[in-house]
């Protein structure tokens, strides 16, 4: 089982107690509270880091058992990394900071900490993305794994104080951020979370929570689509035994009648390709193919955890892609609710088929200000951005420049591509209006241009992040498979330019 996180704060002035940390920057001693407690010890600074090689930088670490003149039982000295007398460092180091924190004190088996952040630039802002980086970081997906025999192998709790400058400004920064860092964590849950647990009706559950944070659920059975004219969206699930859903999520803090922002999301809980099937190879990693609708469900929370003043609408489509006796052939067309017809070229191109239906019945329900899908739509583009930027398909230079500077800021990266004329020409079919597969050549491309199809004058941007969703490297603030790409990019979307 994961070890239970606490963090609190409490002023400098209160005596700390347990593992005690304190900072110092790149070629500095440390400074303000932490000098104070540093001077007691007695511990010579030249010496100590000469000898140890320590510099100030991220991640580096003094580790003292038992030092006399204070009363903790072990001190450990981080670096922070910002050069003593450099510049203000980005938002994302703050974060980095406190991802790298917890891997200390975990590595330290430390159960109760007091960390001491007392320099100019910890603004509560600031303190709150060490917190976020804490819990972040102390993240695992870890309830299949038996438990340890060894009852000593990991202390079950870490409670960890911080002593700042002003407590109560930083409770009030640490909630806020705490309302995202909520909804990243959800994203990945469900989106490590393994098919056979999480399908379609499961999915739906997990959303319809939503609720008790004051989100409007409401969710669409297979009658009520097919009522709607979602055959692209419905073809794709018939060959599943579990039925589809369309789950809509309605978050209202803004002004009443004020026009929302849309999210839309694809579900395909597990996408074994269909009838044209995937090869066995890594096909596991299928069980992540909802990590859009993961998103937006995450994206949900933080929203409505955090009272955002703004209306927002999320859409997810939740279906399963098998191969059955009555699943869609290759060769087969359908009519989608636009009235386009889609000739099914190959049906592991199926999250284009979901979102086509998602994002015209969104687009018209509800007339969005913008609308932004996200979709792990291919392995395209894993070829052309590999893990760390998911990519951007967009009709409007506005909406891609916020979501370009919201990704810098968040630290969930994009890449914008290009779309156009000629790529529109290629999903030309035979037989139909549009066919859903034009082979190799820019894969993510004509993907974008589909949907592009199902989507009129609004702003748009389709986020395909079938790189970005799952199997990243580990870092600072994620070692789980998941990272929960999307939500605090969105958040920051939102908070930046939508928020009155
Ligand atoms: N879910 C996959 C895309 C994917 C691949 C996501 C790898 C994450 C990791 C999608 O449904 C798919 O199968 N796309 C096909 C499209 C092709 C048949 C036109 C692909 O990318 O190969
Ligand atoms: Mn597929
Ligand atoms: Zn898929």
């Amino acid at each position: 089982m994961s070890a239970r996180l606490e963090v609190k704060t409490a002023p400098l002035s209160v005596t700390p107690t347990g593992t005690l940390v304190i900072y110092a920057a790149d070629g500095a001693q440390p400074e303000g509270a932490g000098a104070t407690i540093w001077a007691a010890t007695g511990i010579d600074w030249t010496k100590v880091t000469a000898a140890s090689g320590f510099k100030g930088k991220q991640g580096q670490v003094l580790d003292f058992l038992t030092p006399t003149g204070i009363s903790a039982d072990r001190l450990l000295v981080l670096g922070s990394g910002k050069p003593a007398d450099g510049e203000a460092i980005a938002t994302t180091a703050w974060t980095d900071r406190g991802g790298s924190l917890c891997a200390k004190l975990m590595a330290a088996r430390a159960e109760t900490a007091a960390v001491i952040i007392d320099s100019p630039d910890a603004t509560p802002a600031r303190i709150a993305e060490i917190v976020a980086g804490l819990r972040l970081r102390h993240y695992r997906f870890d309830h299949y794994k038996s438990a340890k025999k060894d009852p000593d192998a990991e202390p079950k709790s870490l409670t960890v104080t911080l002593h700042v400058a002003d407590p109560a400004t930083t409770d009030t920064a640490i909630a806020d951020r705490a309302a995202t860092v909520d909804g990243t964590l959800l994203a990945r849950e469900l989106v490590n979370e393994p098919a056979n647990v999480l399908g379609t009706l499961e999915f739906a559950e997990r959303a319809a929570k939503l609720a008790a944070l004051g989100v409007e659920v409401e969710t669409l059975d297979e009658p009520q689509m097919r009522d709607l004219g979602m055959n692209a969206l419905l073809c794709v699930s018939q060959g599943s035994a579990r039925p589809p859903r369309l789950v809509i999520m309605r978050w209202n803090g803004g002004k009443k009648g004020d026009a929302p922002l849309a999210f839309v999301g694809k579900g395909v809980v597990f996408d074994t390709g269909g009838i044209s099937i995937k090869p066995a190879g890594g096909m596991e990693d299928m069980k992540g193919d909802m990590g859009g609708a993961a998103a937006v469900t995450g994206l949900m929370h933080a929203l409505a955890a955090r009272k955002a003043p703004v209306n927002v609408v999320g859409v997810i489509g939740l279906v399963e892609n098998m191969p059955s006796d009555r699943a869609v052939r290759p060769g087969d067309i359908v009519k989608a609710m636009s009235g386009t017809t889609i000739e099914v070229i190959n049906t592991d191109a199926e999250g284009r088929l979901v979102l086509a239906d998602a994002l015209w019945y969104t687009q018209h329900r509800f007339k969005p200000r913008f609308m932004v899908n996200l979709a792990t739509l291919t392995g395209a583009i894993l070829a052309a951005l590999g893990h760390d930027h998911a990519g951007l398909f967009s009709n409007s230079d506005d909406l891609s420049a916020k979501l370009l500077a919201a990704g810098l800021a968040s630290g969930e990266k994009l890449w914008r591509m290009p779309m156009g004329a000629a790529y529109d020409k290629m999903i030309e079919s035979r037989f139909a209006d549009i066919k859903n597969s034009a082979g190799r050549h820019a894969g993510s491309i004509t993907a974008a241009q589909f949907l592009a199809r199902f989507v009129n004058d609004v702003p748009w941007a389709h986020l395909d992040i079938a790189g970005a969703a799952f199997g990243t490297n580990a870092n600072e603030i994620n070692t789980s498979w998941a990272p929960g790409f999307g939500v605090a990019l969105l958040d920051r979307l939102i908070r930046d330019n939508y928020e009155t």
